[in-house]
């Protein structure tokens, strides 16, 4: 099928929510590993791995045969039951995770979140929650109402009992100021409502709020308040979990034990599951019948277990730490010699956003809709968040090889070059002035003339290029 086909057949049968990246999409019909290929053969290298999800990259070989086996052998019976593939995951998950012995398999990361809130409210027995300004929680009713980022706040009847906080985090905001104001606002909440709060819930990195790392210190200091009023911690690592920011869970990474975790994406590796684990205490609380009809499906359980193989045997987050850092030296060196475009890079191992147009977020957007075409014409598949849809986001297979992050940055080195020289011929032409003056000479490494050479060959010149 052509693009043209794909789309008028999703305009004429999906709800009018749905959309899709790029003016000129691809239609994407296969994939290996950290590539992705078109209708049209057109290989791309894919730096967002389907929103976090493919971190052991597409189709991997080890993976989609533990997938098709299981699915030879038996596809779905559900919990009521006894199956192999789902115990031996809850044993992994918890030899993996030792704070967290118990877990209940669901399908999606919305699922996990909801049953992670409900799991909350009965054990503390008390109806309300705490959660951060522009976090993303998901879809259902209840996480939809803890879902601070307004454009997916979908339901027009949220629940009331939700106190929002400031994130600790501010454009142009000292990280550890952004974090005391949280931090106070935590406490007023908790001061003002403490008895009537079951839990707060946290992504560790934000990811669609723009890739907003929680600050040094700020989630240890948030459980110290929380544990005094006797109100749980449930970290969100949906989008973070298994490796991707350099160890299976960034809220550990981040040095906070959560009272529940919630996961889902990169465990399934592109087939949909869900899980929230608990401590032995809190989980001994969901002590009535409850049961998903394809939580810990057979076929969704084997796969995990393969997944988790993998992450184990070819050591990912030391990967992820270790390629994340290189991509992430490139793109500062990038902002530093593009500071009008790319105003800061962001995040932690192979999690990781590049805000474009800080100042003025309407211009950011526009820009960062250009670079992502662009960049899929160059071959390259990134993605974009934030609040203002102004963020270039990286977060691709963890397999990615070097070579594919400086091959992302040179394409990256080029697409910006030609905006900035349009952004410098505007310039001149509004001044109405053609004469160079000193800050626009190369060597200051700041806005450069309209003949400013790209990024990379200035490295280049100068002996060196992005790690
Ligand atoms: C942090 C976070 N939590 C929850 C969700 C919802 O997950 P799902 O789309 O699998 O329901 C997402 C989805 O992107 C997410 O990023």
């Amino acid at each position: 099928m052509t693009p043209e086909e794909v789309v008028a057949l999703r305009k004429a049968h999906f709800f009018p929510c749905t959309q899709h990246f790029y003016r000129n999409p691809p239609v994407l019909v296969s994939g290996s590993m950290q590539h992705v290929t078109d209708g049209e053969g057109r290989v791309y290298t894919d730096f967002f791995a389907g929103v976090s999800v493919v971190a052991t990259g597409h189709c991997n070989p080890a993976i989609a045969e533990a997938t098709v086996r299981q699915a030879r052998r038996l596809q779905h019976t559900t919990t009521i039951y006894l199956t192999e593939p789902s115990a031996l995951l809850a044993e992994r998950l918890a030899k993996l995770l030792p704070a967290y012995p118990r877990v209940f398999f669901c399908n999606s990361g919305s699922e996990a979140n909801e049953g992670a809130l409900v799991l909350a409210r009965r054990h503390t027995k008390r109806r309300g929650f705490i959660s951060l300004t522009e976090s993303l929680h998901g879809r259902t009713s209840l996480t939809t109402s803890v879902t601070g980022l307004s454009m997916w706040r979908t339901d027009p009847f949220p629940d009331d009992h939700v106190y929002f906080i400031p994130r600790p985090y501010e454009f142009g905001l000292d990280p550890q100021e952004a974090a005391e104001r949280s931090l106070s606002a935590l406490e007023d909440v908790l001061n003002e409502a403490g008895d009537n709060i079951a839990a707060m819930i946290v992504e560790p990195i934000q990811g669609n709020g723009g890739m907003i790392v929680m600050p040094d210190g700020y989630l240890a200091r948030a459980k110290t308040l929380l544990e005094r009023y006797g109100v749980l911690l449930i970290a969100d690592e949906i989008q973070t979990g298994f490796g991707r920011t350099g160890q299976l869970l960034a809220s550990r990474q981040l040095g906070v034990q959560p009272d529940i975790v919630t996961m889902a994406k990169a465990l399934g590796g592109g087939i949909p599951i869900g899980a929230f684990a608990a401590t032995e205490e809190v989980a001994a609380s969901l002590n009535v019948p409850s049961a998903s009809t394809f939580g810990g499906n057979p076929v969704s359980a084997a796969t995990a277990l393969a997944v988790l193989d993998y992450i184990e045997a070819e050591r990912l987050p030391e990967r992820a730490e270790r390629l994340g850092t290189a991509l992430k030296r490139g793109l500062e060196r990038m902002r530093a010699y593009y500071p009008h475009l790319l105003s800061e890079v962001r995040g932690l191992g192979l999690m990781l956003g590049a805000e474009l147009y800080a100042g003025d977020p309407a211009r950011g957007a526009a820009v960062t809709d250009r670079v992502l075409e662009e960049m899929k014409d160059r071959g390259f598949l990134i993605g974009k968040n934030g609040v203002s849809r102004n963020v270039l986001a990286f977060q691709p297979p963890i397999v990615i090889e070097p070579g594919d992050i400086e091959a992302m940055l040179e394409a990256l080195d080029a697409v910006l070059g030609g905006i900035e020289q349009e952004r410098l011929k505007e310039e001149e032409a509004a001044e109405g002035a053609k004469t160079p003056t000193p800050a626009d000479d190369v060597s200051a490494g700041g806005s450069g003339p309209a003949g400013k050479e790209p990024f990379l060959s200035q490295e280049a010149a100068n002996g060196g290029r992005p790690e």
